[in-house]
C-alpha cells in the first residue's frame, strides 16, 4: 500500500455526467492489478473527512486513470480538479480479480460506471489469449463508455442502444442462445445488479467473481465498516475493502 501526493494530468468528460481523471502516480500505476482500487482525499482540508474509493480504470506508463459519475460532495470536488492540482492517494487497495487458467471464455459484465475495472482486466485477459465477451448496461446510451473493451453487447433500460432491458437479462438471453467454452463471469456494478447476476450464474452453474461497492470509511480493514455476509464458512462476515472487493459469488450473500 502506497501513499502519494500525485499531480492531476487531465479531466475529460466521456459521457453524460461521467468523467475520466488522469493522475501522474508512477508507484501506484506500476503496482496496481485489475479490480484494485485507490482511496482519494478529494478535499484540500478536512471536508469531506473520509476518502473516496475508486477502481483504477486504466494505466498508461506512469499515469493512472479513474472514471466516475458525479454523485455528491466528493465526486463534485473531483470533477473540479484541473491539470497541476495535487491529490493525496492511497493504493492499490483490495484484492484483484483471479486471472487463472480455469476457464476458456471470460464474460465481463458491468452496470454504469461499474465498467471501471474492465479495461485493465481486458488487457490482462488478452495477454493470456482468452476469448472475451463484454456486456455493458446503463440507463441510457450516453452513460455507456466502451473504450478499451472487446466484443461488446450493450443493454439500456430505455432501449436507446442494444438490448432493451437490464444487462443481466441480456446475458441470460446469450446463455440460452449461445454456447460459451467453459465461461467465467467477471463483474462490477451496483449491488442489485450483482445480486441478480449471482443468481443467474448459480442457475447456469457458471463461476462468477464480482467487485462490490460497499460504503467505506477507512478502506484498509481498520474500521470494520464494510461487512459482507459470508456463506459456507465458519464466520459470518468478511470485510469488503480488505478481503474483497472481489469475491466469488458462491462465497457471499449480496444484500
Ligand atoms: C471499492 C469501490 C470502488 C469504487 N469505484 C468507483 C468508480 O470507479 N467510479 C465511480 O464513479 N464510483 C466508484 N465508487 C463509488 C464512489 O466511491 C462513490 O461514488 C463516491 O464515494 C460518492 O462520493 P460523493 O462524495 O460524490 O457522494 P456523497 O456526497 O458521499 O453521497 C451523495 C449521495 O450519493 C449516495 N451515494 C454514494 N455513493 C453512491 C454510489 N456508489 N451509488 C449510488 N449512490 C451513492 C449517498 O448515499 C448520498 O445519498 C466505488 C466505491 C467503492 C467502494
Ligand atoms: S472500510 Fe474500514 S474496514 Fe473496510
Amino acid at each position: 500500500m502506497i501513499q502519494t501526493y500525485s499531480r492531476v494530468v487531465s479531466t475529460d468528460k466521456v459521457g453524460s455526467n461521467i468523467l475520466v481523471l488522469s493522475i501522474h502516480s508512477p508507484e501506484i500505476a506500476r503496482a496496481v492489478k485489475p479490480g484494485q482500487f485507490i482511496n482519494i482525499k478529494v478535499g484540500e482540508w478536512d471536508q469531506p473527512l473520509l476518502r473516496r474509493p475508486f477502481s483504477v480504470y486504466h494505466t498508461e506508463g506512469e499515469i493512472l486513470h479513474i472514471i466516475f459519475s458525479v454523485i455528491g460532495f466528493g465526486t463534485t470536488a473531483l470533477s473540479q480538479k484541473r491539470e497541476g492540482d495535487m491529490l493525496d492517494l492511497i493504493g492499490p487497495l483490495g484484492c484483484p480479480y483471479t486471472i487463472d487458467n480455469d476457464y476458456g471464455t471470460a464474460i465481463l459484465v458491468a452496470g454504469g460506471v461499474g465498467v471501471a475495472p474492465l479495461p485493465m482486466l481486458t488487457l490482462a485477459l488478452k495477454k493470456l489469449g482468452r476469448s472475451i465477451h463484454t456486456f455493458l448496461g446503463a440507463r441510457t446510451r450516453d452513460q455507456i463508455v466502451t473504450k478499451y473493451l472487446e466484443n461488446l453487447h450493450l443493454a439500456t433500460d430505455d432501449g436507446s442502444s442494444g438490448f432493451h432491458g437490464t444487462v443481466v437479462n441480456a446475458l441470460r438471453q446469450h446463455f440460452c442462445d449461445a454456447e460459451y467454452l467453459r465461461p467465467k463471469i467477471f463483474a462490477c456494478g451496483p449491488n442489485a445488479m450483482l445480486r441478480s447476476l449471482s443468481n443467474l450464474a448459480a442457475e447456469f452453474d457458471v463461476p462468477c467473481e464480482v467487485s462490490l461497492e460497499s460504503a467505506m470509511a477507512c478502506g484498509i480493514g481498520i474500521c470494520q465498516g464494510c461487512p459482507i455476509e459470508v456463506v459456507g464458512d465458519g464466520r459470518k462476515y468478511a470485510l469488503v475493502c480488505k478481503e474483497g472487493t472481489v469475491f466469488d459469488t458462491r462465497t457471499i450473500r449480496i444484500s
